[in-house]
C-alpha cells in the first residue's frame, strides 16, 4: 500500500522529525512502555489529493468542541503505541487525522486506522488556541521525564515559579532556551477533559508545563523546539539531583547573575 508521506515531501520531512523526536523520548528514558505522546498540526502541509483522500475508519469523537478546528489536519501518536517504535515506523504507531466541519469529530485518513493518543483532549485543545491566536506553533509535546516528574512528588517544588527559578538556576541557557519557565498543572486524571483545560490554561503563561506526578507537557513551533525546551529544563533538574546526591545544597545562579542574563539575551523577566 501506498504511503501518504509517498509525493508529500514537506508532510514526509516533518513525519521524520516527529520519528526522530520520538527516538529521543526514548533514548532519554522518557518514555517507558507507550509513555507519552506527540501532535503536530500539518494542515500547512496538506495538498488537494491528501484532502480528497476518503476516511479510514468510522467518525470518531474528540469529546471537546474545537471550533478554530474545523477542516485541521494532524499527526497523531496512537494510543498504546512505545515511542521507540514511532522512531522506526511513524506511520505504523501513529496517524494523520482530519477534523469534521462539526468541530466535534474526526476521521483518520492514512496510512492505517491507528487510534490516537488518549491524550487528544488536551493536544487538540491546545492547538485550537494557538490557532486562535494565529501562532506559528505547531506541535504538542508530552512526555515522562525522570527527574522532574520525581521533583513534582515533593510539594515544596509546586508554588508558582519555585521550580522554574530554581531550574533556571541551575546553568545559565536553561532561561535563555526555556525563558518562559516551567507551569505547574495539579494532578488530574491523564486523559481527561480537565487535565485539557487546565493544561490550556497554564500554557497561557508558559510553553512548558508539569503534570504534577505524571509529565511535563510542552508547545513548540515544531517538535524539536518543544523537545529541547523539556531537555534544558531535564539537564538542570538533573543537575540539582546530582548536586543533593554529592551531599549539598546547590548554590544556584545569584539573582544578580540571571538578571544579567535576562539583559544580555533580551530574554522576557
Ligand atoms: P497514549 O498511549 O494513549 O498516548 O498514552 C500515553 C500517556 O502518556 C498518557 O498520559
Ligand atoms: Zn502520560
Amino acid at each position: 500500500m501506498k504511503s501518504i508521506l509517498e509525493g508529500h515531501s514537506a508532510l514526509k520531512a516533518e513525519v521524520e522529525k516527529i520519528a526522530e523526536v520520538a527516538g529521543y523520548l526514548w533514548q532519554n528514558g522518557w518514555a517507558e512502555r507507550n509513555g507519552g505522546n506527540i501532535t503536530v498540526n500539518v494542515t500547512d502541509l496538506v495538498d488537494d489529493e491528501i484532502r480528497q483522500l476518503p476516511a479510514i475508519s468510522e467518525v470518531k469523537q474528540i469529546g471537546v468542541s474545537l471550533p478554530a478546528l474545523k477542516g485541521c489536519y494532524f499527526y497523531c501518536k496512537g494510543t498504546g503505541k512505545r515511542m521507540r517504535d514511532l522512531a522506526r515506523w511513524p506511520m505504523d504507531n501513529g496517524s494523520v487525522i482530519r477534523i469534521l466541519d462539526d468541530c466535534a469529530s474526526y476521521v483518520i485518513i492514512a496510512d492505517h486506522p491507528v487510534m490516537p493518543t488518549s491524550e487528544l483532549p488536551s493536544h487538540l485543545t491546545v492547538h485550537a488556541s494557538l490557532i486562535e491566536k494565529g501562532s506559528p506553533y505547531k506541535a504538542t509535546v508530552h512526555t515522562h521525564p525522570i527527574e522532574l516528574v520525581a521533583m513534582s512528588h515533593s510539594k515544596k517544588f509546586l508554588g508558582k515559579d519555585v521550580l522554574t527559578k530554581l531550574l533556571w538556576s541551575m546553568i545559565p541557557e536553561t532561561k535563555a532556551f526555556c525563558p518562559l519557565g516551567l507551569g505547574i498543572v495539579p494532578y488530574t486524571l491523564p486523559g481527561s477533559n480537565a487535565l485539557a483545560e487546565a493544561t490550556l490554561k497554564e500554557l497561557e503563561d508558559y510553553d512548558v508545563v508539569m503534570w504534577e506526578k505524571h509529565g511535563v507537557f510542552a508547545k513548540g513551533l515544531d517538535v524539536m523546539d518543544a523537545f529541547d525546551q523539556i531537555d534544558v529544563l531535564s539537564k538542570s533538574a538533573k543537575i540539582y539531583i546530582n548536586a543533593k546526591a554529592m551531599g549539598f545544597e546547590p548554590d544556584g545562579m545569584s539573582d544578580e547573575q540571571l538578571a544579567e542574563m535576562t539583559l544580555a539575551f533580551s530574554l522576557p523577566k
